[in-house]
Parts: C-alpha cells; structure tokens; sequence
C-alpha cells in the first residue's frame, strides 16, 4: 500500500469563462519529490492555490486528502497549520523589511508574549544556512537579486514547521550554480522526510530529481511519470505535455540576409554611482541587419544593464562611449529617444516595468503605438480588438478574450503578451531579456518562430539569456559578459557551451 501525504481527487476549478481545472486527480507519496509539468495555462498554479487554500473550499469541486484527512482549507493560514507551506511564482517578499523580518513576519517568535527579535536573527541565520544562502539577516529584501529572495521564501517556509513543501517555478529566476544548490536542497530535504512538489519548465531538473512527474494540459491530468520506471525522459514529458512531438525545438532559420551594422557600440561604459561602479565596462559590440546577437553570461553580469544603458538609460547611468545606431552616433536621453528611434526592449521582470496587470490584453498591446490606430487622436476600438487578436493568435496566448486582465493570465501567457506589445511598436532593433523564461517548450517554440520570422523581415535581435541551449539554438554570433565586460565574441558554428562558460566564469 503506498503511503499518500496527499491526494486530490476530482478537482474543478472555474474562472469567470475558463474551466482552468476540470476533474483533476493528483497524488503524491510521502516523501517524495513530485514535479508538476505542463504547458503555460494548463492549471499547475491554480491546482497549487487550491491545495493552499488561496482559492478557499467552496470556491472549487473535488476533495483534498491530506494526512488521511479530507481538508476543508478556508484561509491560507489553515494549510499552514498542517505544515503545507507554498512559494508562489510571484514572489511575495516585503521588499522594505529586512530578511529576517521577512523570515519570521507572521510567525513571530514570542518570549513571553513579547515579540523576540534578536532570536529571530539567530534563528533565521540558521535557516539561511540551510539554504545555503550568506547574508546578512538584516539586509533589506530591496536590496537582494530576484535568486536570492527565492531562497528566502524558503528559508521562510522552513522557518514553519513544514512537512510539504510546494515550489511554484523557483528557479526561473535562478542561474545555473543557485538552481543547483537548490535542486540540492530538496534532495536534503527529502531525506528529512519532507515532501516536495515542484512547478518548474526546466526539464533538465525535472530528470534530475523528479521521483515523480505529474503533467497537466488544459486543465486536465494527462498521466503520473514515474523515475523508478525509466518513464522520466524529455521526449516522454514533451509528448505527453504538448501532445504531439517536437523534434528540434530552435527552428532553422533559412537564408536571412544579413546587411549593415544597426548598432554599434564602442569602448561604452556605464557607471551607477548608486552602486559606485562600472556595470558595463569598454563594450565593443555590433549588431548587424537581420542578425539575432546573443549574450550569454551569468546572473548579474551586467548584460541587464547594459540593455538598460542603451535603451534610453532609463537608470541614468553615467556614459562614456560612443552608441551608433544605423551608422548614426546618436545620445538618447530618455527611453521615449531609443523608443522613437526604433529600438524596443522586453524585460525579464514583465510584473515590474513590461506591464499593466490590471488592464485587459488589448489595452497592453496597443498602448505602446496608439497612433497607428488612432484617427484626430480617437483610439479606433474595432481597430484594436483586430490587432490585440491577430497578437493573441500569432503568439497563442492562451485566454478566452482579449479582454482578459493580463493580472489573470498564467505567468508564460503574460510573456507573450509583453512580447505581442512590442511587436506591435515594430522596432528595428528588438532587444529580448530572458525572453522564454517561465515559458513552457511549445510555446517556446512558437516565440522562437516568431523571432525568426521578424529576422526574415530584416529586424535585428539582441537575446539576453541564460540558458545556453536557446544562446547557441537561435543565435548567429555570441557575446559573453562578465563582470560588465565583454570577455569574448564567436560564431553559432564556433560556439559551445564549455567556451561560453569558461569565458563567464572568468
Ligand atoms: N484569477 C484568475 N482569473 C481568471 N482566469 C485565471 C485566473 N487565474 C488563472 N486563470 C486562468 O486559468 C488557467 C490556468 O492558469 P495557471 O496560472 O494555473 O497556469 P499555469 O499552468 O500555472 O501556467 P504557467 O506555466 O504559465 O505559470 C489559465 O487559462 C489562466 O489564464
Ligand atoms: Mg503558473
């Protein structure tokens, strides 16, 4: 008989026009380390609301055993009782408090009936070298990159007494070294006797420590995986994902012409006096016409910044160099000058600055470029609906209606959209920052067909990313940065992963 810590059974769960679970059944065996997989949309975070509470009983179908118990979860507070503790997509750190406030706010250590706080420094230096993290408990959270807030809200989560453990795609944010010690840290975990179920794109991981892999598409149960049966593999995943194989996921790009240099960079630095150092340092670097230039390097290598610096250096910056752009030297001022100059940049925090969460699909993509459906300064709505559906289609943003809030939207539909905005801007130079993270491999494809088709169109793309199959998949050259300087320059055909990594870990 196994040993179930939980099970859902039946579990649907109705959004005004959208059924994001229908009759869903999951179980996961104490102990074990549970991957939760599928396509952007297809329920995963929803089903993990549900289990949390957030969504509380009453509000969806189907029962939730937990401990042999059925659960009736009002608030999310009554998961947390019985040790389920959850970390979400969106981070919910508050970014003005210190770590360790943030580790123990809401599960205060009281010594007699006063709040303790130098305790609560103790033990949350403890907690932080469970995770491996070395800091200072009283940093401000504002004050930390995105990877090591993940490891705070774990931290947090261990601070409870926790026996299931929930992660919503904790290392999209992370790089390679800080997903490993993560992926470590379940493992540690495991043999502690708690049980994980992770949410996590990144198949590697999923191969790597899944024992089991449950995969949802369009808000069903597809199947249970299971590692001890040799069913954990990419193509197994994949096919059950998507339903349908994809063979090579970076599509070939055939005969894009590539002309002139567009932009030109040389001997560029940009100095943050907030920070008192150079983030980009003597940058030499070009892009040519109907290229597509990646730049790989670690997390915190200054290709962020250096993106920010010459789109508009919106983080004032000091600069030095010379910026060209279509053989022009040109100073931008503000981001509106790079912006009407032709250049568009999609960040890597679409919540931060890529969005409005609280407007519907079509009012996100058209805001950037009104004019164009606009007649004596009147917006033209059937003009709008008409763009904001071909973007939906085009990119397969999954949602009933563009009128949808983008707020509402599943972390990868709200990529799409962030990217469909731009497109509709139609820049010249297309600067992507992580553009497929958190995005699950179909729709990766189809946002790397689509890079390819604007490539055929004789637009130019620069490609920040991490990850180094989609640098040498969809590249023509590569840049690697480190340390805010460019440590090296190659070909697709001369790239590989070990020299990018030897030249980022410089
Ligand atoms: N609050 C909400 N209101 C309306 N629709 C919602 C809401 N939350 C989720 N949905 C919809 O429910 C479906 C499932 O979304 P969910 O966030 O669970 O997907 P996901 O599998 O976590 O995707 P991703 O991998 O992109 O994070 C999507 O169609 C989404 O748009
Ligand atoms: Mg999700």
């Amino acid at each position: 008989m196994s040993d179930y810590i939980l099970e859902m059974n039946q579990i649907t769960k109705e959004f005004p026009g959208v059924k994001a679970l229908s009759n869903v059944n999951f179980k996961v065996e104490r102990g074990e380390i549970h991957f939760l997989v599928g396509e952007n949309g297809a329920g995963k975070s929803t089903l993990m609301k549900v289990l949390s509470g957030v969504y509380p009983y009453g509000s969806y179908e189907g029962d939730i055993i937990y401990n042999g118990n059925v659960q009736q979860f009002n608030k999310i507070s009554d998961s947390v009782d019985v040790g389920i503790a959850i970390i979400y997509q969106e981070l919910a750190l508050f970014p003005d408090l210190s770590v360790y406030e943030n580790i123990f706010v809401g599960n205060e250590i009281q010594n007699g009936g006063v709040l303790d706080w130098n305790k609560a420094i103790v033990e949350s230096k403890k907690m932080l070298e469970k995770v491996g993290l070395k800091v200072n408990p009283e940093t401000l959270i504002k004050d930390l990159g995105v990877g090591k807030q993940q490891l705070i809200e774990i931290a947090k989560a261990l601070s409870k007494d926790v026996k299931l453990l929930i992660l919503d795609e904790p290392t999209a944010a992370l790089n390679e070294d800080d997903s490993e010690n993560l992926l470590n840290l379940l493992k540690e975990l495991k043999k502690q006797g708690i049980t994980s179920i992770m949410i996590s794109h990144k198949l590697k991981e999923v191969i790597a420590i899944a024992d089991k892999a449950t995969v949802l598409r369009d808000g069903e149960t597809i199947c249970t995986l299971d590692a001890s049966k040799g069913e954990i593999n990419e193509p197994t995943i994949i096919k059950n994902m998507v339903g349908r194989e994809i063979t090579d996921i970076y599509p070939k790009r055939v005969g894009n012409k590539i002309g002139d240099k567009i932009l030109e960079l040389s001997n560029w630095s940009a100095y943050d006096a907030q920070l008192g150092r150079h983030v980009a340092k003597n940058v030499d670097i070009h892009v040519k016409q109907g290229e597509i230039v990646g730049i790989a390097g670690l997390m915190g290598s200054g290709r962020t910044e250096l993106a920010l610096s010459i789109f508009g250096n919106a983080m004032n910056y000091k600069i030095q160099g010379d910026l060209f752009f279509e053989g022009l030297a040109i100073k931008f001022k503000h981001t509106s000058d790079a912006i009407k100059a032709g250049i568009a940049y999609v960040t890597e925090d679409r919540k931060g600055d890529g969005l409005f969460l609280l407007q519907d699909i079509k009012n996100n993509i058209s805001i950037g470029n009104l004019k164009e459906i606009s007649s004596n300064g009147v917006v033209n709505d059937n003009e709008e609906i008409r763009i904001a559906d071909e973007y939906r289609e085009s990119l397969g943003v999954k949602t009933p209606s563009i009128q949808q809030l983008v707020g509402n939207l599943s972390g990868g539909n709200q990529q799409k959209v962030s990217l469909g905005k731009w497109l509709f801007v139609g820049p010249k130079l297309l600067i992507l920052d992580e553009p497929t993270r958190g995005i699950d491999v179909g729709a990766k494809f189809e946002i790397y067909t689509v890079m390819n088709e604007l490539i055929d169109k004789g637009m130019s793309i620069i490609m920040i990313s991490s990850e180094l199959g989609e640098i040498l998949g969809m590249s023509d050259r590569v840049y690697v940065m480190a340390e805010g300087k460019i440590k090296g320059e190659m070909s697709a055909e001369d790239a590989n992963q070990e020299k990018i990594m030897e030249l980022a870990t410089q």
